[in-house]
């Protein structure tokens, strides 16, 4: 559960960091199954320019160990609180940011794709992510602009060159005055930490040229009254099944990353 303190940031700021959710265990059998994952090709899997692994969408419905990260309760839980109604998920991705080859993410804000390309009413949706590798400051971090989600859904152009991947982002002039009244973060820490942030939250990241591979998985989780309503991607990129999510045990990522073991 989240403070009274940590709601306030979160509204003050747009974002909330805890650097310690899932234990060592936990987190180290997420990531080695986002690497097998990342050696499959399938539609779900897109790769960047280079042909490097850039996001794996969906891997919740298809790989177990994700599929209790998408149901678990110490990344529902906080999200609930703050949209105060059950969550169903909108999107879920693994983002590699590859070893030498992980490319940018230009500054965006999410809820600008989400109704644009989605048709989702209102910016009550958010992502919760899990750092799957140690999230460095060498390593593409990714950046936040604090308190740029009070300024509501800014213009934005859709980018459809710079990398694999259509965004809808926002121009130099604009990320250079949200950023002299905020500043800009970059959250780091071990694997297992978890940041949450507004769907307004102006975000981005720069290209990895480090031997360090940096992934995260993002869970977007949709207030279930927030459904789209006129989506346009394919149903794996944003989901239609907008179904309450009943969390899991707290200790059921634990118990399958010791019978993982055990069988191994
Ligand atoms: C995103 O903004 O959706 C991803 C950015 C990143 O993983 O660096
Ligand atoms: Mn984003």
């Amino acid at each position: 559960m989240l403070s009274e303190d940590d709601v306030a940031r979160f509204h003050r700021e747009g974002f909330l960091f805890f650097p310690d959710v899932f234990t060592p265990a936990e987190v180290a059998v997420l990531a080695e199954e986002a690497v097998g994952i990342f050696d499959h090709e399938r539609k779900e899997i897109w790769r960047e320019k280079s042909g490097a692994p850039r996001t794996a969408f969906a891997a919740h419905t298809y790989n177990e160990a994700f599929g209790l990260l998408g149901r678990h309760p110490r990344l529902i839980r906080p999200v609930e609180q703050v949209f105060g109604e059950p969550l169903y998920m909108h999107q879920f991705k693994i983002n590699a940011k590859a070893a030498f080859d992980g490319d940018v993410w230009q500054w965006h804000q999410d809820y600008g794709t989400w109704l644009r390309d989605d048709g989702m009413p209102e910016p009550r949706a958010m992502n919760i992510s899990v750092f799957l590798d140690e999230v460095m400051p060498i390593n593409g971090p990714l950046m936040l602009i604090p308190r740029s989600h009070r300024h509501g859904t800014l213009a934005a152009g859709h980018d459809l060159e710079t990398t694999s991947y259509p965004l809808w982002t926002l121009d130099k002039a604009t990320v250079t005055r949200l950023v002299e009244e905020g500043g800009i973060v970059a959250p780091t820490g071990k694997p297992g930490g978890v940041l949450m942030f507004h769907g307004n939250l102006v975000h981005g990241s720069a290209g990895n040229i480090t031997p360090y591979p940096r992934k995260i998985v993002y869970l977007t989780l949709n207030a279930v009254s927030n459904f789209i309503r006129t989506p346009t991607r394919p149903e794996w990129i944003a989901h239609r099944d907008f179904a309450p999510i009943v969390p899991v045990p707290d200790d059921a990522l634990a118990r399958y990353a010791r019978m993982r073991r055990a069988a191994a």
